[in-house]
């Protein structure tokens, strides 16, 4: 397994529609892994192939990736994944995004959604989600479309945090 590049915010391929892929191989078991642990190193609890460059609908999550514990990881990989269904309840979660670094806002998600995907081996699959573990996942479906996190935020909160996103990237040139 090996820690790929993650592309940040302006960056044009998170802004692109990823492509369904026809079926889970030796290959994208591969990029499932390399996901995984580039999600790990860099402390997240979710990655979208995009974010390391790849136009394909896969995406990785963990609600608990500890460092401390390795065995109270709980990995999920999702290719293909869609939500066929979603709560009239909503909830408000502070978000963040390895695409936007040092960078949280409050979200609106759907409080429950059900999902379907394909798994790690190639099966089909279905999850109904609830709490963080559906804000991850509408978090990083929405990738696949290209959609950010800030896209759910009023113009005027939008634009606050890419300033405040603009300094942190200068501040880090600096180092
Ligand atoms: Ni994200």
């Amino acid at each position: 397994m090996s820690v790929m590049k993650l592309y940040t915010y302006p960056d044009p391929v998170l802004r692109q529609k990823c492509q369904k892929i026809t079926g889970v191989n030796d290959q994208t078991r591969h990029l499932l892994d390399d996901m995984l642990e580039t999600m790990y190193a860099d402390k997240g609890c979710g990655l979208a192939a995009p974010q390391v460059g790849v136009l394909q609908r896969i995406i990785v999550l963990d609600p608990n990736p500890s460092d401390e514990d390795l065995t109270a990881r709980r990995p999920m990989y999702l290719v293909n994944p869609e939500i066929i269904w979603r709560s009239e309840e909503t909830i408000l979660f502070d978000e963040g995004c390895l695409s936007l670094p040092d960078q949280r806002a409050e979200v609106e998600r759907f409080k429950q959604i059900r999902v379907r995907y394909i798994n790690y081996f190639g099966d089909e699959q279905e999850m109904l989600a609830e709490g963080l573990l559906a804000i991850i996942l509408q978090h990083e479906i929405d990738h696949l479309d290209g959609i950010l996190y800030i896209d759910h935020l009023s113009r005027l909160k939008r634009t606050r945090l890419l300033k405040k996103l603009e300094k942190y990237y200068t501040e880090q040139e600096k180092k």
